[in-house]
Formats: structure tokens, C-alpha cells, sequence
């Protein structure tokens, strides 16, 4: 479990993340277990970007990152900003997102325009990220970041933000048509039809069931659900279940008036 040593930048976005330098010199963009969209969304940060992993997608590194309380006391910027006001970060276990190589030789873009973001190296991650998407009930937009890695001419991609998971705090699966869709639809122009979607629509039905979950469930620090192991179980449960619909949701996305995939005819 590294250790925060170092508070480097805040980043934007809601759950008001920090960039913070670890003891096992990792980079890591830290969510505060009180950041102003609750305590949950780091229970589904963990669980989903773990499970992202597992079916074979491209998500970063995480960890559960000790910030300690004289680290806080030392360092001004790390509040919270509310509506009025504002309320010094929770010292204690938070959620860690590996930034993917030092910061300062390494450049992270949340948005590429369309002739780069085409060439991304593997942009058919995001047909599988869809898979993930769906089968987690993402109530947000799917997110993901950009950078080249050494040595390499090509951008990659990796799938962040998995707070939203899980339906943020609520823990249910209201689906909807375009939930989880990338907002940029050029992204799957490699979509021709359902077996696109492999291998991860497979892996996922025949692989992830109950005790794959379970096992990277047992990771999740208790207080970041309010100790609630049953609310949690009955989300895994249901989570196992729903492994068996995803097809009939990307079936009901492709029909969608919104045509996000343009060449599956
Ligand atoms: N692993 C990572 N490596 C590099 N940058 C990252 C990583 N994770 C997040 N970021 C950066 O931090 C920003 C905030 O992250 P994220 O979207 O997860 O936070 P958020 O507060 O939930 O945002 P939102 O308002 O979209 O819900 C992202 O826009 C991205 O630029
Ligand atoms: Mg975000």
C-alpha cells in the first residue's frame, strides 16, 4: 500500500482529484474518501478499473494510497472546495489511479482531435471498453486519457474514471441506450457487428463470474461503503447476473437513434 509523500497538482473534474507522489516512487491521481460526489465512488473506482483489467482492457494501475494526516496539515492545497467554503481531505486509505510515467517527461491528454485520436494504437479498446461499460451500468460518459509512451510514435489509450460505475452512489444498473458510449463515436467505426465486441463479450459471459468479482471485491477498503458488506454483496450479485444481458444491450445501443455505430448494417 504506498505511501503519499508529496502533493503535486490538483486535477480538474468533480470528485477533485490531486496528483500525488508515492513512496514507491509511482505517480498517482488520488480521490479523497470525502470528495464532494461520496465515499462509494472510490469502492467503484477500485472494483471497476480492477475488473477493467481483468477482461483485458487497457486501465491504469491502481492502488489503495495511505495519505497521511500531518501530510495534510503541511499542505495548503489539500481541501475540498464546497458550495461555501471548504473542508481539509480525509487523512487516511484513499483511492490511487497511476498517472503512466513521471509526470514531467510524460504528457497526458484527456482529448486527441480527429486525425490522432484515429491512430490511437489501440483504439479498438474501446468496443471492449463498451462491453465494460454496459455490463457495469456506467451512469457517466466513458472517460479516458492519452499519452505516447517511451520510445513510441503512436498515442495509446487508457479507460479512467470508473466512479460513476455501478450508478455512482446508488448501486443499481438503470440502463439506458447510450450509457456508457464514448461521446466521440469515431472511435468505433471499426464496429461491423456484434463479434466486434470479442473478445471481450465472451471473456466476459464465461470468465467474470461470481468468485473472479468477490476476489477483486475483497480489495476494497470497508470504509469507503460505510462498512455496508451487505449493500455490496447484493451489488455483486447483481453484477454476476447481469453478465447474461450485455449482448441484448449492445444490440439495443446499435438500434438507438443516435447510430453510434455507423458501419455495423
Ligand atoms: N491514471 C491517470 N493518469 C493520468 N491522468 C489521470 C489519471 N486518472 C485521472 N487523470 C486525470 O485527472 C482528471 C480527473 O480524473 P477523473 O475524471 O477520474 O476525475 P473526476 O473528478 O471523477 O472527474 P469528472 O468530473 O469527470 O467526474 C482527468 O481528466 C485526467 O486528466
Ligand atoms: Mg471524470
Amino acid at each position: 500500500m504506498p505511501l503519499a509523500l508529496e502533493q503535486i497538482r490538483r486535477m480538474r473534474g468533480g470528485a477533485q482529484s490531486h496528483l500525488m507522489r508515492c513512496a514507491d516512487d509511482g505517480y498517482y491521481v488520488v480521490k479523497f474518501r470525502n470528495n464532494p460526489q461520496g465515499a462509494r465512488i472510490l469502492a467503484n473506482e477500485l472494483l471497476g478499473t480492477r475488473l477493467a483489467a481483468r477482461l483485458g482492457l487497457p486501465a491504469p494501475e491502481t492502488a489503495v494510497v495511505e495519505v497521511r494526516e500531518d501530510l495534510i496539515e503541511y499542505t495548503d492545497d489539500l481541501v475540498i472546495e464546497l458550495g461555501r467554503g471548504r473542508s481539509r481531505c480525509q487523512a487516511g486509505l484513499q483511492f490511487g489511479s497511476r498517472y503512466p510515467g513521471p509526470p514531467r517527461e510524460t504528457v497526458v491528454y484527456d482529448f486527441l482531435p480527429d486525425e490522432q485520436l484515429r491512430d490511437v494504437a489501440n483504439l479498438a479498446d474501446f468496443r471492449g471498453m463498451f462491453v465494460f461499460d454496459k455490463w457495469t451500468c456506467n451512469t457517466n460518459g466513458r472517460q479516458a486519457i492519452f499519452f505516447r509512451p517511451a520510445g513510441e510514435s503512436q498515442y495509446r489509450t487508457q479507460m479512467i474514471d470508473q466512479g460513476f460505475c455501478f450508478n455512482a452512489c446508488e448501486w443499481s444498473f438503470p440502463d439506458g441506450a447510450l450509457r456508457g458510449i464514448y461521446a466521440r463515436h469515431l472511435v468505433y467505426e471499426g464496429v461491423r457487428g456484434i463479434d466486434s465486441f470479442e473478445p471481450w463479450l465472451t471473456r466476459l459471459e464465461t470468465r467474470m463470474d461470481e468468485s473472479v468479482i468477490g476476489e477483486i471485491a475483497g480489495g476494497i477498503p470497508p470504509e469507503w461503503y460505510g462498512d455496508d458488506s451487505d449493500a455490496l454483496d447484493q451489488m455483486l450479485q447483481q453484477l454476476s447476473r447481469r453478465r447474461s444481458i450485455i449482448r441484448g444491450l449492445i444490440v439495443q445501443a446499435w438500434k438507438s437513434s443516435a447510430q453510434p455505430f455507423s458501419n455495423w448494417t
